[in-house]
C-alpha cells in the first residue's frame, strides 16, 4: 500500500478517537452544568466524524456489504482471539480493576458481535425479515428483536437498553 493510504488510516483512527473522546467530554460538561460547552464538544465530535468518514472512504475501505461483513467478522475475531486476552492478562497483572472489567466485558460482547455478523453473512440475500436490534448502554451487548430482562453479559436492566433501527 502507499504512504497516503497508511496516513488515511492513521487519520481515520485519530478522528474516530476524537469523535468518541469529545462525545464523552460533552456528557461530562452537561453533568457539570456547562450546556454550551457540551454542545461545542458534540458539534466538534460530529465534525471529526465527517473527517473520519471521508478518510475511510478515500482509503477505499468501503466495499460490498458481503465484503464489509467479512471485514467486520475479521475485526471482531481479532479482538476476541488476539487483542483482548493479553490486555486482560496485563490488567490483571497490574491489579487494574477498572481496566480488567472494561476489557473483559468488551471481550465477551465482541464474541456476540462476531456471531451476529456471521449469521448476517450466512443469510445475506435470503433473509427478508427486518427487525430492530437492542443495545446494552453499559457493555455494548447486542440482541436482535427485543431487549432481554437483563443483560446476559453485565447484568444491566433490559429496560435501559436502547433500540437501533
Ligand atoms: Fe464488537
Ligand atoms: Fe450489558
Amino acid at each position: 500500500m502507499s504512504k497516503a493510504y497508511d496516513d488515511l488510516m492513521t487519520a481515520f483512527a485519530g478522528e474516530s478517537r476524537a469523535n468518541r473522546k469529545y462525545t464523552a467530554f460533552a456528557k461530562q460538561a452537561d453533568a457539570e452544568g456547562f450546556p454550551q460547552v457540551a454542545r461545542l464538544f458534540r458539534a466538534a465530535a460530529e465534525g471529526e466524524a465527517v473527517h473520519a468518514a471521508a478518510h475511510f472512504k478515500a482509503a477505499n475501505e468501503i466495499k460490498t456489504t458481503k465484503e464489509n461483513l467479512e471485514a467486520a467478522i475479521e475485526g471482531e475475531h481479532y479482538e476476541v482471539v488476539e487483542m483482548y486476552p493479553p490486555m486482560i492478562a496485563d490488567a490483571q497483572e497490574e491489579k487494574y480493576a477498572a481496566a480488567t472489567k472494561s476489557f473483559t466485558r468488551a471481550w465477551n460482547v465482541e464474541k456476540v458481535h462476531e456471531a451476529l455478523y456471521k449469521a448476517a453473512l450466512d443469510t445475506l440475500g435470503t433473509q427478508t425479515e427486518v427487525y430492530d436490534y437492542w443495545v446494552c448502554p453499559h457493555c455494548g451487548f447486542v440482541q436482535a428483536k427485543n431487549a432481554p430482562d437483563k443483560c446476559p453479559v453485565c447484568g444491566h436492566p433490559g429496560s435501559d437498553f436502547f433500540k437501533v433501527v
